[in-house]
């Protein structure tokens, strides 16, 4: 679809101000838990990329009314004639985002029943739901698998539960939150993911009533009521999309001021950059990130859950490491399939050598599976355009910046795809001096 390919003309520094609005790892969430509420809820800061879309259509289809409020960025959603909706219909909006499960909890309590069709995502590794589905029969749901996807079903309502996660997932630790804050006494959460996405969804659902508690040891406890009212929230920023953009500078020679970018949030990333060679200042209202000049340090690298090295900065990083003086190290802990996409990196002239062992101490699930999760990348490597097709979000964002490091012309198709987590990302790149247009315009120009 020729909509869905863009031009990269690569070789000039990227320069100017972007901002970033609310997480795209939260904002949906935040969403569904406006369905839980018996009063209309207000979130704000709400970025316009299609995860929120397709959760806005879901909400529809359920009965929530949903509608943009005054403010830009501001969405009202108003829960208090929930329906059960449609299976034909649900499958067809939920399209390939992973959110639908998370509707789970809130639509037990509302309505005694959900279902949800196949999901997708990025293909980044297998991504099952099995630690989903183990919590929601802890809770006592029952559930039925069907070809189109799963019935589920409450028929004593859902009761509180002692549950570990196998490992911090950052999905199944809102799945039980979301079922938790309204199922009856107390829900103890061990081994939880502690994402700040999921600290803000804790504070979206204080807001509505709920009583969770946090301790440093990973585990969540819930106190489960009978009612939750609606919510006033503003996203915390999206701290994947500001390290993107620091990457992208990096990567390019360039200096880009992320305005919405938060220090708190990305202090792992921050270390991590600096160590690198880039240079960042952190201000009030935002942090600049520049190349100061000079050669790149290489490092070595593991992912990890939070406050680890977040997964979803790695892909963009890995692009500014191939800019970097030596050997640098990545071992991905989180995904198994999130280094496939560096064949197109060295298609453009990098040199990345992928590794099943676990190149790291970190305690891994995939060093004994033969899944090739660790890279050696060498540097500082020379980059030319080249036809390059995006695989997953993040994948296809690094691409972008690799496309505008290199030298020529890239063309780079399966666009969409990034616009499920960057809001307006072409006119971004635009306003920061990058080179990109649709082929068509291209034809027009010549014609
Ligand atoms: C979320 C984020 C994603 C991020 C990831 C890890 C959203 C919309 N997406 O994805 O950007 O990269 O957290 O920070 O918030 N797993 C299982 N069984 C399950 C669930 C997960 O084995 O039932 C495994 C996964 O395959 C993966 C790991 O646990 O290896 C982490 O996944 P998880 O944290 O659940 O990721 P998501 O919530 O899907």
């Amino acid at each position: 679809m020729q909509d869905d390919v863009l031009l990269v003309h690569g070789g000039s520094p990227l320069e100017g101000e972007v901002r970033v609005k609310g997480a795209k790892n939260l904002v949906p969430k935040a969403m569904v838990a406006a369905l839980l509420g018996e009063a209309p809820s207000r979130l704000r800061n709400v970025p316009e990329i299609s995860d929120v879309r397709i959760v806005k259509g879901l909400l529809q289809l359920h009965g929530v009314a949903v509608r943009e409020g005054e403010e830009p960025g501001e969405l009202l959603m108003d829960p208090t004639q929930v329906e059960q909706a449609n299976v034909a219909d649900i499958d067809a909006h939920a399209g390939s985002s992973r959110i639908p499960i998370l509707f789970c909890g809130p639509l037990l309590h509302r309505l005694g029943r959900a279902f949800i069709p196949d999901l997708g995502g990025c293909m980044i590794g297998d991504r099952p739901i099995d630690f989903h589905l183990s919590v929601l029969r802890e809770f006592g749901a029952v559930i039925t698998k069907r070809p189109e996807g799963l019935y589920i079903e409450a028929p004593n309502g859902l009761k509180g539960t002692k549950v570990s996660l196998p490992f911090p997932s950052v999905g199944a630790t809102e799945q039980v939150l979301l079922a938790a804050v309204r199922a009856e006494g107390t829900t103890e959460l061990s081994n939880a993911a502690v994402e700040p996405e999921i600290i803000d969804l804790i504070c979206v659902l204080q807001k509505m009533g709920a009583i969770i508690s946090v301790t440093t040891d990973r585990v969540i406890r819930i106190t489960g009521v009978s009612k939750l009212v609606g919510y006033d929230h503003r996203a915390l920023p999206d701290r994947l999309e500001a390290a993107s953009w620091a990457c992208a500078a990096l990567a390019t020679h360039g200096d880009i001021y992320v305005r919405g970018a938060r220090q708190l949030d990305m202090m792992t990333f921050l270390n991590v950059f600096r160590q690198v060679g880039g240079a960042f200042s952190i201000e009030d209202e935002g942090i600049r990130f520049w190349h100061p000049g000079g050669p790149l340090n290489a490092i070595a690298l593991e992912t990890d859950v939070h406050p680890g090295f977040q997964t979803d900065w790695q892909q963009p990083l890995v692009v500014a490491l191939t800019q970097a003086t030596g050997l640098s190290i990545v071992h991905e802990t989180v995904y198994e399939r999130r280094l496939g996409f560096t064949s197109a990196l060295n298609q453009m002239g990098a040199t990345i050598q992928l590794y099943s062992e676990c190149l790291g101490g970190t305690p891994c699930r995939f060093g004994q599976r033969n899944f090739q999760h660790s890279a050696v990348i060498s540097g500082p490597a020379k980059l030319h355009a080249t036809d390059l097709d995006i695989p997953d979000l993040r994948a296809g964002f690094s691409y972008l910046i690799a496309a505008l490091a290199a030298e020529g012309t890239s063309r780079v198709t399966g666009i969409d795809l990034i616009e499920r987590g960057y809001e307006d990302f072409q006119a971004k790149l635009e306003a920061l001096g990058a080179r990109v247009e649709l082929p068509m315009r291209v034809a027009e120009s010549v014609a």
